[in-house]
């Protein structure tokens, strides 16, 4: 048994990943200040976490979060590139400031063996080159994307430094339970999925042949546990989390359609400015160095999604 610290942990990823690290026997403590995260999403196993309401800008509270832990799996953040856009200052604090303070708590008490983070295929921004490798250079476009890439650059630090180990998974499109559907900006797969099984059409921006590297949650939850297991290589490796292949839009629909039994015909709008047109991941690295692969297909991802809304009451 180890244990774990998931920063961010009752939000969609973080939520996931406490609920199979408490299967598996481990200990975990969450620290989340419920900013895009939600109570709901750990309600069902609160009593068997140790739960910190707070702040991970403030250092004091990212210390007391990292007292006794083995592994850290920090996901706190402002995840939107639209909310970067609008309030820089607030997506930096959560994530910049956020993330040093953790670096630095993590030093100071000493126990923390290894810190994988959460970082984003947003780093690649809008270069054409396909698939993504992490060897290319970074054109991060939006103030959240220079924030996930500055995490990358103080985990370098932090091991040059300090000798503290971390490693970045920089995560492509996640789907699955728990992500939230409500906004605007929400994930496109919370959002046709929800739709969709109330009978509405959802609205594709574009053509509908803009593509995507769609990965089922548990694939991206069975990343996070081996990379706290695998040999460290002597670097802060950032490593690419996908499925491995793109899936358009029309294709999204139409599986999403065979699943529900239905027929629904999407609306199409202009698409959404800055969107990139294709995105894919090259994970011959997240294979080699964590033998990591995406045992569940985005088929089966989203039969599992449906499955949940229906069990849960969401449609
Ligand atoms: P989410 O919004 O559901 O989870 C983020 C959690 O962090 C929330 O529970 C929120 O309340 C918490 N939080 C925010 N600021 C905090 C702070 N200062 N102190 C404590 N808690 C704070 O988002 P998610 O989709 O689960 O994303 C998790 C991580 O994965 C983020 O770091 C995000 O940048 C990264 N990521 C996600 C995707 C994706 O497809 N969902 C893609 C790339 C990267
Ligand atoms: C996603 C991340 C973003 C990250 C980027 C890096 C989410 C929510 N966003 O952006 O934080 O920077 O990956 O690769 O995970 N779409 C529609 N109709 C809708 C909603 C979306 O057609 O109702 C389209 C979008 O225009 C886009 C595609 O679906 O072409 C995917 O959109 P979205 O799920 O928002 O993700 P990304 O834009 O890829």
């Amino acid at each position: 048994m180890n244990k774990y610290l998931i920063t961010g942990g009752a939000g969609f990823i973080g939520s996931n990943i406490a609920e199979r690290l408490l299967k598996e026997g481990h200990s975990v403590r969450i620290l989340d200040n419920l900013s895009t995260g939600r109570f709901e999403n750990i309600k069902g196993f609160a009593e068997d976490i140790d739960f910190i309401c707070g702040d991970l800008s403030d250092y004091s509270t990212a210390r007391k979060a990292t007292e006794g832990m083995d592994y850290i799996l920090h996901h706190a953040a402002l995840p939107s590139v639209e909310l970067s856009v609008k309030d820089p200052c607030a997506v930096n604090e959560s994530i910049v400031n956020s993330t040093v303070n953790l670096f630095k708590a993590a030093v100071d008490c000493g126990s923390v063996k290894r810190i994988v983070q959460a970082v984003s295929a947003a780093a690649y921004g809008n270069d054409p080159t396909l698939p993504k490798t992490e060897d290319m250079p970074p054109k991060p476009e939006s103030p959240y994307a220079v924030a996930k890439l500055a995490q990358e650059y103080y985990a370098r630090a932090f091991y040059n430094v300090y000798g503290l180990q971390v490693l970045s998974l920089r995560y492509f499109n996640v789907f699955g339970p728990k992500q939230d559907p409500s906004s605007f900006y929400s994930g496109v797969i919370s959002i046709f999925s929800s739709l969709m099984l109330k009978g509405k059409s959802p609205v594709i921006f574009g053509d509908g042949l803009s593509s995507r590297d769609f990965v089922y949650i548990d694939n991206v939850v069975d990343a996070n546990l081996k990379a706290c297991a695998c040999p460290w290589t002597g670097s802060s490796e950032i490593i690419n989390i996908g499925g491995g292949q793109s899936m358009t839009l029309n294709e999204l629909v139409e599986i999403l359609n065979k699943i529900l039994g239905t027929d629904i015909v999407p609306g199409y709008k202009p698409p959404r400015a800055g969107d990139v047109k294709h995105s894919m991941a090259d994970i011959s690295k997240a294979s080699a160095l964590l033998g990591y692969e995406p045992r569940i297909t985005v088929s089966e991802g989203l039969q599992s999604l449906i499955a949940w809304y229906r069990n849960n009451d969401l449609v």
